[in-house]
């Protein structure tokens, strides 16, 4: 596999600031729950909320639709579901990348059903031409993208930039 940096860990660390400050800004009157899509946000989420100047609770939920292929299965199947009880409350779901954005959408639709005050994505990773989420941190063009959470067949989670991988 040939991997070709994207964005650097000083890039990322820049963009996760500036995201963390919005968001920091736009719920200071009434702090959020972030939700998490295991596994790819861990990362992102452990750095956004250690980089926000608010209070934010933390649950997570697992998503699951690439397996160990590059490409969606059109299929997302939530194999765990929040523990929180969002009713009333503001939501931000941290993801680490909305590709065709079928994951994200199923889990806001979910979490919906718990009758929060509001929903919103931040996405650090957006592909163009999809859904704009909420919250972008870069907005990128096709190839299949690894590091910083993000896997091709549960590798290359630990990568500290964010590199495009491709078959030799
Ligand atoms: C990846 C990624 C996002 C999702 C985005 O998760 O972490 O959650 O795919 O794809 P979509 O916008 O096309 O739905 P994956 O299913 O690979 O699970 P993982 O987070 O455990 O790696």
């Amino acid at each position: 596999m040939r991997l070709t940096p994207l964005f650097s860990a000083q890039e990322i660390a820049t963009e996760v600031a500036r995201l963390a400050d919005e968001i920091s800004a736009d719920y200071a009157d009434d702090p959020p729950i972030l939700i998490g899509i295991l596994k790819g946000s861990v990362v992102f989420l452990a750095d956004l909320i250690r980089a926000m100047t608010i209070p934010a609770e933390v649950d997570f939920m697992r998503a699951r639709s690439y397996g160990k292929g590059m490409h969606s299965s059109g299929s997302v199947q939530i194999t765990k579901d929040i523990e929180t009880v969002v009713e009333g409350r503001h939501v931000v779901v941290v993801e680490d990348i909305s590709d065709t954005g079928l994951t994200v959408e199923v889990c806001v639709e979910r979490i919906k059903i718990g009758r929060p005050n509001s929903v919103v994505v931040c996405a650090l990773l957006a592909r163009e031409g999809t859904p704009p989420p909420r919250y972008t941190g870069f907005w990128i063009a096709p190839g299949f993208v690894v590091g910083y959470g993000i896997d091709y067949a549960e590798q290359y989670r630990g990568l500290p930039d964010i590199c495009v991988i491709e078959q030799d």
